[in-house]
Order: structure tokens, then C-alpha cells, then sequence
């Protein structure tokens, strides 16, 4: 499938060129279009994360304050390093509602930032809540297998959650090394490993199914949500299973990263207790009414988390590094006189 419903059109070379980033979301899609998204994983994505695009940030308890600066510039950090300096030009792919580089931006780790996505929705509240931030960010609608800018633009790509999503992981490498500059860096984080989706997955079923019969029960009915949310729910996870397309293996990744011409590449993973709460807690969030979680709650799972991670970052050196829940890749584009 190539076609998006994103008005895009192309140059010569095939990249996208004067793309659509005021385009309209598509928060409401036909049945025919949610239909045929069940057999073109794009399409799903642009419609998904459209209908998502406002709610995203309150869905992932994403911020723009110090959680989630560390957050991200902790997992930048960890796969790549501390740069010596700021990258002067940075591009997010997949950026959604912008979590990954405005945070880095304002954590340091770059300058200047440029967003894209293959969801007009999520393009439009990631450029709003780069201005809220008062960031130098601009956006451009464009799918990753055809990266909306020309050669040798940026000193920095990022990605989080997003290689799992792209049809082409190879392909997609091969164009973000061709928007590098020589010598320029990837960061890719925030992916599943093969290993990880496998538990995580029968985790979040068992704890959907566990609280959703539970609350059945008359004297529990108040922890209930409504049936026609849970149905939404339930139709939200079915089109959510069509837009996660891949699972990594973290040598297979390294691979792929290698032979789309990247040098210095290297996957590191992290998570694993931490998954394994993380999990059934998501889930069972997403199982009750909103409002009988307090704050009380949220400080629960967020402490909880990050006792975890840093129990993890230990594990980190006795545990195979393919047991962990999230994979993260870096890599660089050959500078001009750069030894393989
Ligand atoms: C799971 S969301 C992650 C969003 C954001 N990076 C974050 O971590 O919050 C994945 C994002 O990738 C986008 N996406 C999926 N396939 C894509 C593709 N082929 N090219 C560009 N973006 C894509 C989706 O529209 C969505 O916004």
C-alpha cells in the first residue's frame, strides 16, 4: 500500500514533497475507510492515531515538564551517550503528539527540531505543543518510507514507539541515513522486543479479562465502565493490533540498521520488572472508570515504575539483553572518510 489519505504528493525521486501539515485530521473515518484499514496497516495508522491525536498526551500521561524531560533524555542518553554538544538540527519521525524531541529539546540534546508523521492529527498537536513551548519546531506530514526532506538535512534523527509501526523498517533506515548529514546520529527507542511483547501481551489480556468479569459483579458495579466504552475499547485494540506490525530481536534490529548503510550501530534494551507491572497497570487504567483512580493511585504506579527501572538497570548485567521489554537502536551515517 502506498496511498494515505494525507494529500501528498511527490518529486521525482520519489520523496514527499509540499506536504500537508495543516491537513485535516480524521478523527470520525467511515465505515468503509476503518474497514479497509483492517487490510492497510498506513491507513490504520493515520486513522488511529488521528481519532487519537487529542487525547494522546492524557492517554500516556505524556508532559512536557521534568518527568518526561528526564524521561527522554535518559533514554537518549542511554543509547547513544552524552553528546559533546547540542545536535544543531534534529528530525522526529512517527513524532506523534511530539513527546519524544520537544522534550529532548528542552532537555538540550538539540536545537532546532523538525516533526513528522504519517497522521495529519498528531503532526497538528505536536507543531501546538511545540509553540505552547515556545520551541523552533517545524512539521510536515510524510510517511518514514519517504521522509518529507531533502539529503544531508539534519545532525539528529529520532524515533520513539515508531519502528514497530513501519511496514519497511530497512527501508526507512535507508532514508533516514539519506536526510543525515555525514557523521550524523540516530536515536530509536521505545520499541518491543520479541521476547518482551510476548509477556506483555498475555499480561494485558489476562488483567482485561480478570477486571472486566470482576467488576461484573453487583457489589464491584461502580468500578464498571460503561459497556458502549468497553466495546470502544475493545474495537480501539483490534485496529491497535493491525498498526503493530513488527517485534524486534535486538541483534536482528542492529541488522537491519547495518544494511540500510548505517555504521556504529549498536541496540541496547531495558525493562523487564518494570514491564511486568507496567503492563496489568496500564491495562486495568484502561478497564475502570477514570475517576475512581485518584492521584493516589498514579503516584503508586509511577514510584513503583521507577523503582523497577532502576532494579532493571541492574538486571541489565546478569539478564540476555533479548529478555528485556524495550529495544533501542543508534547508529551513525559514515562521515565522509569513515571506516566501516
Ligand atoms: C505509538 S505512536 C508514538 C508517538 C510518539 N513518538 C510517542 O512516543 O508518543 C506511533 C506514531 O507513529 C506514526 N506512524 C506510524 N507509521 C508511520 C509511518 N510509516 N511513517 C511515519 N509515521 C508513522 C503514527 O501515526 C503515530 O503517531
Amino acid at each position: 500500500m502506498s496511498e494515505t489519505p494525507t494529500d501528498q504528493r511527490t518529486d521525482e525521486r520519489g520523496s514527499v514533497t509540499d506536504p500537508a501539515p495543516d491537513a485535516a485530521p480524521n478523527p470520525r473515518a467511515t465505515e468503509a475507510e476503518v474497514r479497509a484499514a483492517y487490510d492497510d496497516p498506513k491507513l490504520a495508522n493515520v486513522l488511529y492515531h488521528d481519532w487519537e491525536a487529542d487525547t494522546y498526551d492524557e492517554k500516556w500521561s505524556i508532559s512536557y515538564d521534568d518527568r518526561c524531560v528526564d524521561y527522554a533524555v535518559g533514554r537518549f542518553h542511554y543509547a547513544a551517550g552524552v553528546p559533546a554538544k547540542p545536535f544543531e538540527r534534529a528530525l522526529e519521525l512517527g513524532c506523534g503528539t511530539g513527546f519524544f524531541l520537544l522534550n529532548l529539546m528542552q532537555g538540550g540534546i538539540a536545537k532546532k527540531g523538525s516533526v513528522t508523521d504519517l497522521s495529519p492529527g498528531m503532526v497538528q498537536v505536536a507543531l501546538r505543543n511545540a509553540e505552547n513551548l515556545g520551541l523552533d519546531v517545524d512539521g510536515r506530514v510524510g510517511d518514514a518510507e519517504r521522509i518529507p526532506y531533502p539529503d544531508d538535512s539534519f545532525d539528529l534523527v529520532v524515533g520513539h514507539a515508531v519502528l514497530h509501526h513501519i511496514p519497511d523498517v530497512e527501508a526507512a533506515m535507508r532514508e533516514v541515513l539519506r536526510v543525515l548529514k555525514p557523521g550524523g546520529r540516530f536515536v530509536f527507542a521505545g520499541d518491543p522486543t520479541r521476547v518482551g511483547d510476548f509477556y506483555a501481551r498475555r499480561l494485558g489480556r489476562a488483567t482485561w479479562w480478570l477486571t472486566t468479569r470482576i467488576t461484573r459483579l453487583p457489589a464491584l458495579s461502580s468500578w464498571r465502565r460503561p459497556q458502549q466504552e468497553l466495546d470502544e475499547s475493545s474495537r480501539a485494540a483490534a485496529l491497535e493490533a493491525v498498526v503493530d506490525l513488527h517485534t524486534f530481536v535486538p541483534s536482528e534490529l542492529e541488522r537491519t540498521a547495518r544494511a540500510a548503510g548505517a555504521v556504529r550501530v549498536h541496540a541496547r534494551t531495558e525493562e523487564f520488572t518494570a514491564a511486568l507491572l507496567g503492563w496489568p497497570v496500564r491495562t486495568f487504567e484502561a478497564a475502570v472508570p477514570r475517576e475512581k483512580l485518584g492521584f493516589g493511585w498514579a503516584m503508586f504506579a509511577y514510584r513503583s515504575w521507577l523503582r523497577l527501572s532502576w532494579l532493571d538497570s541492574h538486571l541489565r548485567n546478569w539478564l540476555p539483553r533479548d529478555l528485556f521489554y524495550n529495544v533501542l537502536v543508534t547508529g551513525r551515517k559514515a562521515a565522509r572518510r569513515d571506516p566501516e
